[in-house]
């Protein structure tokens, strides 16, 4: 036993984990590759002030969920807590928006924020994200959705989730809004944490997202109610495109997100069974931030899904990994083929197959068949003299136990069909 833990609120990924991962992963980059998104990769850590500028001063992932480090030169770095601030500074940095076009990316990877670790809520967890540059039409917000809820129904299956859409309107909007809430606001001031104190004047919107107060509020004013005329038809009709793709959405006046960069439309996509945490999904539009780092006026509009909730979702689905895993297991039943075995597993890899043996040392068949059922592999393939005398491979299934003989000449196309089988 070690003396070392992993730290709190992080996880080792292995096994079936790290498969499912890289599953979700996969299936995410063909989607968003069919939509001409491309992938970028930013690195774990950027400039604090980064996310202090775009996250916002007074959201509680600034304030208390970042983890922040001086380097040896003194210069103050956050591990990224979220995937959109360092998007947006490294297209301004290489100058990947051309004026007139769209740029689309979507990024995969680990994010870090503080937080009291539960089911579903990890200090070290991971995103898949998209963001989509240059188009303010509501299109480009309802490309992002579709993209979301489509991924969605490719990784959960009949699994139910419900999208919950919001407008937060444009600065113009906000302002109003801002002084009707500060206003209403000053009813509860005596009985706020200290934090939503502060935040009472200097940004109110954030006291609606305190996990500590916001559930003592009751009758404060609507975003939607505040909407300047192009920001509440933008809205209008992202609802109508919605509704014409028989997307089922819900209107939820409270879902303010607990980022300051939005503007206009933002959302969420919730499912039923994963308690407290039941956030998969979430974004918005942002046609302020570009600029607010340094680049030129550019909308934008974007989302992340949350993986490891994605995960633990799938867990609960008994049989996923066999039907997800391309593994085949190759046993061999007698100690005088295991050269030709050796060489045969060898060939198989080199042809593309995902070939897991270990007979080097004689096991017996029995226990390499055990190792296949404790891998949760579905296909095995068994040689035994009687087979190789014959030129055929014994090719049994674990999960319908049963087994056919396939001819050692064709090994390549009948492993191909198994594997086509096993995709979903
Ligand atoms: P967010 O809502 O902070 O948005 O995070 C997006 C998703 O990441 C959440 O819905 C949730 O599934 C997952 N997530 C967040 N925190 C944790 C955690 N501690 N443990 C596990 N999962 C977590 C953003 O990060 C924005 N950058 C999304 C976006 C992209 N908006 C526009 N473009």
């Amino acid at each position: 036993m070690t003396n070392y833990q992993v730290p709190r609120g992080t996880r080792d990924i292995f096994g079936a984990g790290i498969e499912q991962q890289r599953y979700i992963e996969n299936k995410a980059r063909t989607l968003f590759k069919n939509w001409g998104y491309d992938e970028i990769s930013t690195p774990l850590f950027e400039n604090k002030d980064l996310f202090i500028r775009s996250v916002g001063e007074t959201t509680d992932i600034v304030e208390k969920e970042m983890y922040t480090f001086q380097d040896k030169k003194g210069r103050l770095l956050a591990l990224r807590p979220e995937g959109t601030a360092p998007v947006v500074r490294a297209i301004i940095e290489h100058n990947l928006i051309q004026q007139g076009k769209s740029t689309k990316l979507f990024y995969v990877g680990p994010m870090y924020r503080y937080e009291r670790p539960q089911s579903g809520r990890y200090r070290e967890f991971y995103q898949i994200g998209i963001e989509l540059f240059g188009i303010s039409s509501e299109y480009a917000d309802w490309e992002v959705m579709i993209l979301g809820y489509d991924f969605l129904q490719q990784i959960l299956k009949d699994k139910d989730f419900s999208l919950e859409i919001n407008s937060l309107g444009c600065d113009l909007c906000r302002a109003k809004y801002r002084d009707k809430l500060i206003n209403v606001l000053q009813n509860y001031s005596s009985q706020v944490c200290s934090d939503c104190k502060k935040r009472l004047t200097r940004n109110p919107l954030r006291v609606l997202d305190c996990k500590v107060d916001n559930a003592k509020f009751v009758d404060l004013p609507k975003t939607v109610d505040f909407l300047c005329p192009d920001c509440k038809q933008h809205f209008e009709n992202l609802q109508m495109l919605l509704k014409n793709s028989n997307i089922e959405f819900k209107l939820n006046s409270n879902l303010v997100r607990g980022l300051d960069y939005y503007t206009k439309n933002v959302f969420e996509i919730k499912c039923p069974g994963l308690g407290a945490q039941d956030t998969i999904c979430a974004g918005g539009r942002y046609d302020n931030l570009v600029k607010e780092l340094g680049g030129n006026n550019t909308p934008a509009v974007g989302l992340a899904f949350g993986i490891d909730r994605l995960l633990e979702l799938l867990k609960s689905d008994t049989g996923h990994t066999k039907s997800v895993c391309s593994k085949i297991y190759f046993a061999v039943a007698s100690t005088e083929l295991l050269q030709y075995a050796s060489f045969l597993s060898r060939k198989l890899r080199l042809d593309g197959f995902n070939i897991i043996t270990d007979f080097y040392d004689s096991k017996s068949l029995k226990s390499q068949l055990r190792q296949a059922n404790d891998l949760g592999i579905r296909y095995v393939l068994i040689l035994g003299d009687e087979e190789y005398k014959n030129s055929v491979i014994q090719l049994k299934d674990m999960l319908e136990k049963n087994h056919t003989f396939i001819k050692l000449d064709s090994i390549n196309n009948e492993l191909k069909n198994v594997i086509n089988q096993q995709k979903i």
